[in-house]
């Protein structure tokens, strides 16, 4: 997949702007501020919806506007176009694909195929475990639509069952209760064991990649591992179905009891983490800067990878400020491997750092001041 063009309406720093991508490696060169990581964050909107800086969309609209548009046009690896649109307005999203009107996000989902690198996305390694189960979750979700059906009957069965828990704590345990209780409970253990299940066949999946990838991006010996931590118990990761399930139904035995007197559900995949390790360390704990940023870009890679082998489709790739902190080798090695994707969008705010990257032919674009504008490379 490539990007051809992109179009912001009062986005951040934007009030209008548009960007003709090229094929191959694009790289958007401007000051501190000018608005390099706001243009990766539009296309970053038109595939997730969302910022990757922003807690609330409202953050995105440029300061005093009321709404916002962001449009994309995209050509797959078989030559079909698409184009996406996204307005953000009154607190909502319409969204559009070649025209048409796509009513339910979960529609929409997956379509725009991207994966972005930033310091922000660094946050991913060491910040709360709910960030993880969402990448884990999202990036299956893309692929499968029955995992898309588990995950929602888990989210209704957990939510339901806690009311019932609830009900319970307060002393209201008739039979009707149990009943219901035992309904959600069944439901839970069904929906919430396809999703670990699911969990670590792509924590596998991620495996293959992502040691490699890490040691192409740092001089380090540690290996970069990660592990499913499970609330249901240990699991062996070549764990099968039936297991979990075997293993699920033991844990919500044994949590019976406090499960009632605190009133809402113990066990089950809302609990579980995916844990990244350096040797035997637990990365948020002991890893510097440096490791977490080359940690950080493996993941990226090794999820685009995935993404590429599951759908044949090669995914764009967004840099945003991953060369400053390589050496030369280390930036070579990532230039490298970006070479197997259709194309990478990289910010860079010195002309140094890119000299490096100019026998790649990159297309270069001046940022400034919220406008973008293509420029050629000087070749000194
Ligand atoms: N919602 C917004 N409305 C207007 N300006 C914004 C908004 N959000 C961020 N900005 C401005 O965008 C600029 C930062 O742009 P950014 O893309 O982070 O720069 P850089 O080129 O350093 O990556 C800052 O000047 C900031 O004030
Ligand atoms: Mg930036």
């Amino acid at each position: 997949m490539i990007c051809q063009n992109l179009r912001l309406l009062n986005f951040r720093n934007y009030s209008e702007a548009e960007l003709a991508l090229r094929p191959g490696v694009n790289i958007l060169l401007g000051g501190n501020g000018s608005g390099k990581t706001n243009l990766l964050e539009g296309l970053y909107f038109l595939a997730h919806l969302s910022g990757f800086r922003a807690d609330r969309d409202s953050a995105l609209l440029k300061r005093g506007a009321k709404s916002l548009f962001v449009e994309g046009r995209f050509v797959s690896d078989t030559g079909a176009q698409l184009e996406a649109e996204v307005r953000f307005a009154g607190g909502k999203k319409y969204l559009r694909v070649n025209g048409a009107p796509v009513l339910k996000q979960a529609d929409y989902w997956g379509r725009v195929p991207l994966y972005l690198f930033s310091p922000a996305s660094m946050e991913l390694l060491w910040g709360e475990p709910a960030r993880r189960r969402d990448l884990w979750d999202g990036e299956i979700a893309k692929f499968s639509p029955a995992f898309r059906k588990d995950l929602a009957n888990y989210k209704t069965a957990w939510l339901s069952r806690n009311r019932v828990l609830k009900r319970m704590q307060q002393g209201r345990g008739d039979s009707e209760t149990r009943a219901l209780l035992k309904f959600y409970t069944d439901s839970l253990r069904l929906s919430g064991s396809s999703v670990v299940f699911e969990r670590l066949k792509f924590l596998r999946e991620v495996l293959h990649s992502l040691d490699e990838y890490y040691h192409q991006l740092t001089t380090e010996k540690f290996h970069l591992r990660a592990n499913y931590s499970a609330s249901i118990g240990k699991l062996s990761r070549e764990v099968s179905l039936s297991d979990v399930r075997e293993a699920y139904s033991r844990r919500l035995k044994e949590v019976a009891e406090r499960e009632r007197e605190r009133g809402f559900t113990l066990a089950g995949p809302h609990r579980d983490d995916v844990r990244f390790y350096l040797g035997d360390i637990a990365i948020g704990n002991f890893a510097s800067q440096g490791q977490v940023r080359a940690a950080t870009i493996a993941l990226m890679l090794t999820l685009a990878r995935i993404y590429d082998k599951r759908t044949g489709e090669k995914p764009v790739l967004l840099l945003d400020d991953a060369l400053s902190e390589l050496d030369d080798r280390r930036k070579a090695n990532l230039l490298a491997i970006t070479q197997d994707f259709p194309q990478t969008v990289i910010t860079s705010a010195s002309n140094r750092e890119i000299r490096g990257l100019l026998p790649l032919k990159p297309h270069l674009f001046a940022v400034a001041d919220g406008t973008v504008r293509p420029v050629k490379a000087k070749t000194e």
